[in-house]
């Protein structure tokens, strides 16, 4: 579309870049409005959909011509619509669920990009900067959004928490305490692995309403605990091994040093720290890590950090660095140990 207004290559490919929030903005909303979920395996005309979604028919139409030129339905005849594997991929029920993941990054998320220039401008959280509250805070007053949040986590969870748990060393008898493990997906994965070790989840009181209902029945339940609270003020005591995964980074230095000082404190000596992140490495791929950057930037003033830096963080917080001992998929399990007596 660029090229036809734009002569100069650099400047097409700059003002195409630019567009990329039309094609986001047209996912989103064909999530919000549920379209996916509305077509079954036959073909729906226009005015059965509109009805099932509730939208106005002529709108709904223009709609649909636009997403057909994304992949997303096929027009079968007219004004009849057929799932593309796209679109099927944005039904709730799809495998890798990315609707769940779309849903995720609610308003906020829109609003916070939008403010991008400030964050860069000042460091501070953009989320913080429009909403004058932690996100977390935003979550306790807005539930549905802190449930859509859980849920996003969870879709991705799925994927990404067996790994961890296969990469994960832990004996019979130890004590694993997972620091804001949401619904305690990775932990279920621990304790299904290992049947001699127990567990305990500590989150907000929210993350724990909806926390996995196979922690709490079951045969996992006699070795799982649950213990609400806030991490920047106070850990439990008595862990083998303080888990803590892709939390750090929503947190800036300062945060995370308070953080790992909670755990020095609590934890027995020898005991270990592993943080489950991915790491910035300067490679080439590493496009998706400094997008997250700048999203940890915006949502909570957090960002990623190079494995040099944990060593830093890890030193400051008193905690004697141990490596990188582990990776599943994107992430790393970078390890600590807390001091002996
Ligand atoms: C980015 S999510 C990561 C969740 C999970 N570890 C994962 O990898 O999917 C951050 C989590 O930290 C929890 N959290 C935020 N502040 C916390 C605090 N001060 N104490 C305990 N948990 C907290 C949130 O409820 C949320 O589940």
């Amino acid at each position: 579309m660029a090229m036809a207004v734009m002569r100069d290559e650099a400047a097409a490919a700059v003002f195409e870049l630019s567009t990329g929030v039309h094609a986001s903005a047209v996912v989103r909303a064909a999530v919000q409005l549920g379209l996916a979920d509305a077509v079954n395996d036959e073909p729906v005309t226009l005015e059965e959909l509109a009805s099932a979604v509730g939208a106005r028919q002529d709108t709904l139409g223009r709609f649909m011509r636009l997403l057909t030129v994304y992949g997303i339905f096929a027009e079968v005849a007219e004004e009849r619509y057929e799932h593309t594997p796209t679109s099927r991929a944005l039904r709730s029920d799809a495998s890798d669920g990315p609707a769940g993941i779309i849903r995720l990054g609610g308003d906020w998320n829109w609003i916070l990009w939008g403010l991008l220039a400030h964050s860069i401008k000042t460091g501070d959280s953009a989320f913080q900067a429009h909403y004058g509250q932690d996100i977390f805070a935003y979550f306790d007053q807005n539930r549905q959004a802190g449930e859509a949040f859980q849920h996003g986590l969870a879709v991705v969870a799925r994927r990404e928490d067996p790994m961890v748990a296969d990469a994960l060393a832990v004996s019979d008898g130890e004590r694993v305490i997972e620091l804001a493990g949401g619904k305690g997906n990775l932990l279920r994965a621990v304790l299904e692995r290992h049947p001699g070790v127990t567990g305990t989840l500590v989150e907000t009181e929210q993350a724990l309403e909806t926390v996995d209902p196979a922690l709490r029945e079951g045969p996992l339940a006699a070795r799982f605990s649950a213990f609400t609270g806030d991490c920047q003020t106070t850990v439990p005591g008595g862990g083998d091994v303080y888990l803590i995964k892709q939390t750090l980074h929503m947190w800036n230095d300062e945060t995370c040093l308070r953080v790992l000082g909670n755990i020095r404190r609590a934890a027995p000596p020898g005991a270990r720290v592993v943080v489950v992140e991915q790491l910035l490495t300067g490679g080439p791929g590493e496009r998706r890590a400094r997008l997250m950057d700048v999203h940890m930037l915006l949502v909570a003033g957090g960002k990623e950090r190079t494995e040099k830096e944990f060593a830093e963080l890890f030193h400051r917080a008193g905690l004697s660095f141990g490596g990188v001992r582990g990776e599943a998929g994107d992430l790393r399990l970078i390890e600590a140990v807390t001091p002996e007596a």
